[in-house]
């Protein structure tokens, strides 16, 4: 619900309330992010603000806009602290001009992707006559979390030049510590937490990509929250590229936290008219610790961010070829691991890397789509053919954003790739990235990827992709929102296709790529004994439902770890269940293991998925818990 009275705007939901004013001066204040509360409180959470002293720049009354707490600030003009718009040419300084309170969500402008659903809208317009800027800022309430975005459109004759925009921007009155997911290739999201000082704490990919090494998604939490108590924020941002996060707090004791695009290179310029639309942040809030928290953003993922046609709908238990094939495959071998696979219960087979091209190893073959005759005589459509006749699924792996030099595609067209001419060409995996900021390329895609769709019965894509990228800034940005119209113009016609989103397993795991795709390859560390932290930790931010989880050969491939079965399977079943390995190899016992396993996992699948999922505090640890209320059911592993 949003109201507004005497200027106060009044954001609440199930979850929270957030109130925000419209100050005398007609610039934005933070007034409130937590319990319930209404108009009427205003005054009472207001901040008293600290005087001017020294030499601080004071407006009328000797107050100056430093030491307030601001729902968005301008820069150069009182308020030092971080600001979260940069122009090239000047200070800023936005101020109210009116608001419309929309019942609906309202539609991007361009191509990023959005929360979607029922809920309501708050649109603030803001002008700064002198730098001829309007800012346009967004807050959308859902059942239990808040988007909010920013608009900026140059309302002057001749063109400017933006440096970094964010989406969200507050001060919190309050000490809080920053929790981040940090990591890297098979070790992602390795939970950090810092006190909140003085000193800024930034959370910042720089690769492209939203990347293994710093997830957007981050959590404020009061210093002795726990699990099950005390106050905790959840943010995140619904964007697949470079990202900023940043908390820092003032001698005043406020914590001012944003985020939004890197603005690592980023400079974006605007003609006279035109506009930059940021990603939405989203934003929510429990005072029943990370548990609370993390089921508010659960549940506000399962049911605003993965696409409607899958949203609460029970996910297949696949089985993968990659770690038990690897690219050395027959349609004969791929037969019998199929047969295999449905004997021991998976509804799924999925044909991963090596089915087209020259692609005898990671070195040719990415970009072409014509398939491997001598490994697939009968073509995909045969493979699929008879796997379908098995009574399962068939799903296909595709990388096709990238392209290697040995390849039909690259013989081509090399100006498709994005390289830079007078430097040395340099490789992730062998690979370069496809410019998708040109049309001609993103059509290719859409045209190969689509056919092979509409003619092979498949129901299941898997989507990789597997370097950093080559662009910076601005271009990085638009390589992320041709990526998007990619998947919107391929999957938005083909809704029955599930789709898993995979990058080098984790390096991209958000909100943007979920707008697409159910469910994300966690990480390709499949040892359980790394898997659980893993899991554990990305579970603070997203849901069950959209973790791969798989069953792999024991010793792991990565690891060397020798691990039971049971350990393996208990792990995998706390996300979307699925096996890697080759079945050849297993023992009359481990097929019987298998099959009771998945036969379990069949039974309470909606639980795994879709339950209420707690980090239960042990002394020795966590054990993991999901639960239904109709009919009630409660599952825990004790690790
Ligand atoms: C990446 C993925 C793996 C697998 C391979 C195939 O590493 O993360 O799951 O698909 O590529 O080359």
């Amino acid at each position: 619900m949003i109201q507004e009275k005497n200027n106060v705007f009044v954001l609440s939901n199930e979850q929270f309330s957030y109130l925000l004013r419209v100050t005398d001066e007609g610039r934005l204040e933070h007034l409130h992010f937590g319990g319930p509360a209404s108009a009427e409180d205003a005054d009472a959470l207001t901040c008293q603000y600290g005087l001017g002293w020294g030499g601080t720049v004071c407006e009328k009354g000797c107050q100056s806009p430093e030491t307030r707490p601001m729902e968005w600030s301008g820069s150069g003009r009182g308020d030092y602290r971080e600001t979260p718009l940069e122009r090239e040419d000047g200070s800023t300084d936005f101020r109210y001009i009116g608001y419309e309170i929309l019942s609906s969500v309202v539609p991007m402008q361009g191509e990023l992707p959005q929360a979607q659903g029922p809920a309501e809208t708050l649109q603030i317009r803001m002008e700064d006559t002198a730098a001829r800027l309007r800012l346009t800022l967004y807050w959308t309430v859902f059942d239990t979390a808040v988007t909010r975005r920013a608009v900026v459109t140059n309302i002057g004759e001749t063109p400017q030049v933006l440096r970094k925009c964010m989406s969200t921007c507050m001060d919190l009155n309050g000490v809080y510590e920053m929790t981040t997911l940090n990591g890297s290739w098979s070790a992602e999201a390795q939970r950090w937490t810092a006190p909140v000082g003085p000193s800024r704490l930034v959370n910042e990919s720089t690769v492209g990509f939203s990347s293994a090494q710093h997830n957007p998604g981050f959590m404020l939490s009061e210093p002795d929250a726990t699990e099950e108590a005390g106050r905790v924020f959840g943010f995140n941002l619904i964007y697949s590229g470079n990202h900023y996060a940043s908390a820092q707090r003032s001698f005043h004791g406020l914590t001012r936290v944003m985020q939004g695009i890197s603005p690592d290179h980023f400079r974006w310029a605007l003609a006279s008219g035109e506009s930059f639309e940021t990603p939405e942040a989203v934003m929510t809030f429990s005072a029943a610790g990370f548990n609370g928290m993390s089921k508010a953003m659960h549940r506000f993922i399962n049911e605003h961010i993965v696409p409607e046609a899958w949203r609460y709908r029970p996910r297949p238990v696949l089985y993968n070829s990659w770690e038990g094939c690897l690219f050395d495959f027959t349609q004969g071998r791929l037969m019998k691991l199929a047969r295999k696979a449905r004997d021991l219960g998976c509804e799924l087979f999925v044909l991963d890397d090596g089915w087209f091209g020259r692609r005898k190893d990671d070195t040719a073959g990415l970009g072409d789509y014509d398939v491997n005759k001598k490994k697939l005589p009968d073509g995909l459509e045969g493979l699929a053919r008879e796997v379908r006749k098995l009574g399962m699924d068939f799903g296909l792996w595709f990388e096709p954003e990238a392209v290697n030099e040995d390849s039909a595609l690259f013989e081509a067209h090399p100006d498709w790739a994005m390289t830079e001419p007078d430097r040395e060409t340099l490789y992730g995996r062998n690979e370069l990235l496809l410019d998708l900021t040109k049309e001609p390329v993103r059509d290719y895609i859409v045209e190969s990827v689509g056919h092979i769709l509409d003619t092979v019965p498949i129901s299941y894509v898997k989507w990789d992709m597997n370097r950093n990228s080559a662009a910076l800034g601005a271009k990085a940005h638009r390589y992320i929102l041709g990526l998007y119209d990619v998947l919107r113009r391929i999957f938005g016609p083909r809704p029955q296709v599930l789709l898993e989103s995979c990058s080098s397993g984790g390096n991209r795991f958000d909100l943007g790529m979920m707008c697409f795709s159910p469910q994300v390859w966690t990480s390709d560390d499949t040892d359980p004994v790394e898997r659980r932290r893993i899991q554990q930790d990305v579970s603070y931010l997203y849901p069950l439902s959209v973790m791969g989880a798989h069953v792999s050969a024991s010793p792991n491939v990565q690891t060397l770890r020798d691990t039971p079965l049971f350990t393996r399977g208990n792990t995998a079943f706390f996300g979307v269940l699925g096996y890697e390995l080759d079945l050849q190899d297993l023992l009359p016992t481990e097929e019987k293991e298998i099959r009771a396993q998945i036969e379990f996992y069949k039974t309470y699948r909606e639980v795994f998925q879709y339950g209420s999922f707690r980090r239960l505090k042990t002394v020795e640890g966590y054990a993991w818990q999901v639960s239904r209320t109709e009919p009630e059911c409660h599952i825990a592993a004790v690790f």
